[in-house]
């Protein structure tokens, strides 16, 4: 990094200090456009057709009465779609999922699989002849049932090799004291953000021109240029505000289908997806069954951990969501198997959803581990301290930083854990059942290569241009504050402008990496520019711009076990009679790095936490096993927490500065939702002394449990 060498009297700092969303007021007042809502002179209207059938090819369309129908201007269908590239490789490696690529085909691998697009003047006319659209089908028999035992599971390496291996499982277990063998279960899990899928696609002279909301402007821009065989520099991609993503929002159907449909008709098309068709159309957590195996001697201490995880794809795509990883991280033992297995199946492909992997398998991992605390009688955090790691289990890296112990320190202080009563069901508050539990998270904390352009104008100010996204994060006003600070000005004078694949590749906002990746790029170009005025420079009218890529200070980073890690606590009380489970109150320590802004910082880590929440005792989405599709898609049938379901939850951080990056950052887009579910599951066991592996803990499952509960 760049030091900073004039005398100018320092600015009080700006990183550290809670400052609301510099976009906040545009918001609030409706000024700030999202992508459904930019006006274009002749915008027509694109409305996707989906499969009404789970398997089996399309034997034919009608589409003349739909063509001779009010404002209808065309209907792309696989007969007459542009042809499109699907044979290369992308952002990490990543292989164009088909699922993007519409229209290529006359084979349906899943219901809700796009197989037309109505283009009409209008989106209601567009609709209209959408839905009145016939479709024949061959069908063909479908599978879609999702078990961890089918006998056709197959490894599969996603972004980490799908098994590891150290030591002598079966020999480790059985000379252990104490053994815990357990199955758990999650749910298939949608991330419908508020704002659905929309994007908006035109020509002008020869460039193309994308309105989206997405999590990476130049991973989708690069994406339609391979699809579309198109130069690069031809396609541009805007996504100035995004209301929320969480993985879903990246390259789908409905911009490749706008892009068609611009092409083909050579006027703007926008394609906005519907509540229902996020359903199939978004991407989606798998199901995971995941089976632990933990063994310790009688104080507590792991001989064998084995951590084995099976989730599901479609047959179109491998996409692994791989829960056995957090084991790699967070213990070790002289016997140590960690798998991810796969099945395919006939249904839509899943996807990145916040935490992939780490969110399903610490619930497993972190419940497994609050089991061998209750059978060893060791109080679950000094459990989780007596198998601290010294370096990485799998690995055998260095941890860049492992406040771990720390967090749990803090937590239990503040929680009041030293007042816990370990036995399970022996509190009450009227027909209430009352327990606490505890978990630990992890996620790791990375950076890719970024770039950034810092511009200092004669009136004073600057801007800065990166191609970043705001997902609701608060990036933008975090970044803000880290330009605000290299240049060692108020954040006033800074415009930070994101959002546009104009300004230059960039991270996405994606693996809780992007604020890390874009303040290293933005601290470095706005400090280099802080140099170049420090020299006493005259500012002419176009401004002085200095632009850094930080691809090899990125690449300079020695190799080292990096991650964020938190100590989640839940207290619940859980009502036996009506099988009702209430959290009452929450409590996250976490270690992840520099806090940028505590105010938004806040916001991310209790989103997670929340989400802990609603993955525990609300989320699953119910697959028909008649029609292949979903009993209730949509945000009434698949229940979320609501405020009324979320009471306090407090998070917090202890000072964990990264001391490998030059603002001091990990991340904290994922971590909160990592070990939340598991503390609620652990603190369900301590009010009842029943433990529950399947989430989400519904009320039918409370019963039941109780039923055959010796003192229910
Ligand atoms: Mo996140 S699941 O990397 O958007």
């Amino acid at each position: 990094m760049t030091a900073v060498t004039t005398g100018t009297p320092a600015q009080a700092p700006s990183v550290g200090t809670g400052h609301t969303r510099v976009e906040g007021r545009d918001k609030v007042t409706g000024a700030a456009r999202y992508a459904g809502e930019v006006p274009f002179a002749g915008l027509a209207h694109g409305w996707l057709v989906l499969s009404t059938i789970a398997r089996g090819r399309i034997s034919a369309l009608d589409t003349e009465p739909v063509l001779a129908m009010p404002g209808v201007l065309a209907v792309l269908d696989h007969r007459n779609a542009l042809r499109l590239e699907t044979d290369y490789t992308g952002l990490m490696g990543m292989r164009p999922d088909p699922t993007w690529a519409v229209f290529q085909h006359d084979r349906v691998p899943h219901r809700g699989w796009p197989v037309a697009l109505v283009v009409a003047e209008t989106s209601e006319q567009a609709r209209e002849a959408a839905e009145a659209l016939v479709v024949h089908y061959e069908q063909e028999p479908h599978d879609v049932e999702f078990t961890g035992e089918r006998p056709d599971a197959y490894p599969l390496d996603g972004h980490m090799p799908a098994v590891t291996q150290k030591g002598d499982l079966d020999a480790a277990l059985a000379s252990s004291p104490v053994v815990v063998d357990a199955e758990y279960t999650t749910p298939e899990e949608h991330h419908n953000p508020m704002e659905p899928h929309a994007a908006t696609a035109r020509w002008d002279g020869g460039q193309l021109e994308v309105i989206d909301s997405n999590q990476g402007v130049t991973w989708v821009a690069g994406e339609l240029a391979n699809l579309f065989s198109l130069d690069p520099a031809s396609v541009r991609v805007r996504s100035e505000h995004v209301g929320g993503g969480f993985g879903s929002k990246g390259v789908r159907a409905h911009q490749v289908a706008a892009v068609m449909a611009a092409t083909v008709l050579q006027r703007p098309v926008r394609v906005v997806l519907t509540r229902r068709q996020m359903f199939s159309l978004a991407g989606y957590r798998s199901p995971t069954t995941q089976r632990v195996r933990l063994g310790a001697d009688t104080d507590g201490r792991l001989r064998a951990l084995e951590h084995s995880a099976v989730s599901a794809t479609s047959t179109v795509y491998e996409f692994v969501e791989p829960s056995a990883g957090v084991a790699r991280v967070m213990y070790d033992a002289e016997a140590h198997h960690t798998a991810n297995r796969l099945v395919r199946l006939d249904v839509p492909s899943p996807t990145f959803m916040r935490a992939p992997g780490e969110a399903p398998g610490s619930f497993a991992l972190e419940a497994a581990l609050d089991e061998l605390a209750e059978k060893c009688g060791v109080d679950p955090i000094e459990l989780r301290l007596r198998n601290e790691p010294d370096k990485g289990p799998v690995s055998g890296l260095p941890f860049a930083g492992r406040n771990l112990a720390a967090c749990f320190r803090e937590g239990a202080r503040r929680f009041g854990w030293a007042d816990r009563d370990p036995r399970p069901g022996v509190r009450r508050d009227g027909r209430w059942l009352l327990g606490t539990g505890t978990a630990a998270a992890s996620f790791p904390a990375g950076a890719a290569p970024s770039t950034a352009a810092a511009t200092a104008l004669p009136d004073g100010t600057f801007t800065v241009r990166i191609s970043a996204a705001d997902i609701g994060t608060g990036a933008r006003t975090a970044l803000t504050l880290v330009a605000a600070d290299a240049l060692q000005v108020p954040p006033e004078r800074i415009r930070m402008r994101i959002g546009d694949s104009a300004f230059g590749p960039a991270m996405i906002a994606g693996g809780s990496m992007g604020t890390r990746s874009w303040s290293w790029a933005v601290r470095a170009a706005a400090g280099e520019l802080r140099e170049r005025l420090a020299l006493g420079a005259d500012i002419p009218p176009e401004g002085i711009t200095v632009r850094t890529n930080t691809a090899e200070a990125i690449a300079a980073l020695p190799p080292a076990e990096r991650h964020s890690f938190g100590a989640q606590f839940a207290e619940v009380a859980v009502d036996v009679g009506t099988g009702e489970v209430r959290v009452r109150r929450m409590l996250g320590v976490f270690a992840a790095g520099r806090i940028i802004n505590p105010l938004t910082a806040r916001n991310q880590l209790r989103g997670g936490m929340i989400w802990g929440i609603s993955m525990a005792l609300h989320e699953e989405a119910v697959r028909d096993r008649a029609s292949g599709g979903h009993v209730g898609a949509d945000l009434a049938g698949y229940h979320v927490a609501t405020h009324a379901d979320v009471p306090r939850v407090e998070a917090d951080w202890i000072d964990d500065t990264d001391p490998d990056d030059p603002v001091g950052i990990k991340g904290i887009g994922e971590v909160g939702i990592v070990g939340a579910a598991a503390a609620i599951a652990n603190a369900v066991w301590h009010a009842t002394g029943v433990r529950h592996r399947a989430l989400p803990i519904r009320p039918d499952r409370i019963l039941s449990a109780a039923a055959g509960a010796p003192d229910a």
